[in-house]
């Protein structure tokens, strides 16, 4: 299996690799509030082109892969509830390549559906909500890099997808999806380069970072058809997969704490029955015991 973030493309939505190792290097730090090395402390490497066509358990291993240590005890991180969901997203797409090929369309149709489901989803909340709010913080930041407009490509891309699945085609199947996935890749690291940096001046205290993904975030996607649903796939997918930066039980904790920060405890109550079902007992353990979400979510 190979991901294609190091390649070269002769399509106009493919960016330079320079921008992928720039959102690389974006997707390694996250939001930010969380685990930066200390003074002194050097931030960890882009990962190399190896690297990114390397299974977890591969790029785990890789010397130049390992975060660079860090004193300073991690905090919860609310906007991580949309960071970290690219990487269940980007952990869907690595399952769904394998799925194609293993020349199993069925068990690809599977997993694209699950995604589908989860993409509308986070679709949803960032066109809905994150997009204006880090519009508004931002000097139209978002409608500048034309944000909304790669969700309506990436919606003919995807419905072109479902079209070949139709059929029997797979040569048209895997034409169609790689089509696809590499503007969607192009599309994560663009939203990672863009919004992450916003999300800092949304507030100016991590806790009053909550208070705006309580408010402008959590709130309206609570109302969103399938969001409890979504909560517990993206929980699935980092509970089992991690991140390329992130092994699962860190991938799991920067979302599923950020979420607790981000609720009040009748959210959380609600919500944390869902992440403890969808991550294996081992993390959860370490969730409860190290960072107290079997406590109350803080917003009042
Ligand atoms: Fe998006
Ligand atoms: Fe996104």
């Amino acid at each position: 299996m190979q991901w294609n973030l190091c390649t070269r493309s002769r399509s106009p939505r493919s960016r330079a690799a320079h921008d992928i190792t720039f959102n690389v290097r974006s997707a390694l730090i996250g939001f930010t509030d969380d685990e930066r090395p200390t003074r002194g402390a050097r931030w960890p490497r882009a990962p190399s082109c190896s690297m990114l066509a390397a299974s977890p358990a591969q790029r785990s291993s890789m010397s130049d892969t390992k975060p660079a240590a860090s004193a300073d005890p991690p905090k919860p991180m609310p906007f991580a509830i949309m960071r970290n969901s690219h990487e269940a997203l980007r952990a869907s797409i690595r399952l769904q390549e394998q799925k194609l090929e293993a020349a199993d369309p069925a068990a690809f149709g599977e997993e694209w559906r699950l995604f589908r489901r989860a993409l509308a989803v986070h679709m949803a909340m960032e066109d809905g909500a994150m997009f204006g709010l880090l519009d508004e913080v931002g000097a139209g930041a978002i409608t500048s890099a034309k944000l909304p407009a790669e969700h309506v490509e990436d919606a003919r891309l995807a419905a072109a997808v479902d079209a070949a699945l139709e059929g029997a085609d797979a040569s048209a199947l895997r034409a169609a999806w790689s089509a696809w996935k590499e503007e969607h890749l192009h599309h994560l690291a663009h939203e990672e380069e863009v919004m992450m940096p916003l999300t800092m001046k949304t507030a100016a205290t991590p806790e009053a970072r909550a208070r705006v993904v309580h408010d402008r975030l959590l709130g309206p996607g609570e109302s969103l058809p399938n969001f409890d649903w979504y909560i517990g796939w993206v929980v699935s997918m980092l509970s089992q997969h991690g991140s390329a930066a992130q092994p699962a039980n860190v991938a799991t904790r920067v979302f599923a704490w950020g979420l607790q920060h981000a609720c009040s405890p009748s959210q959380w109550n609600r919500l944390r029955p869902i992440v403890r079902s969808n991550c294996p007992p081992a993390i959860w353990d370490e969730l409860t015991s190290k960072f107290g979400l079997n406590g109350d979510g803080p917003i009042a």
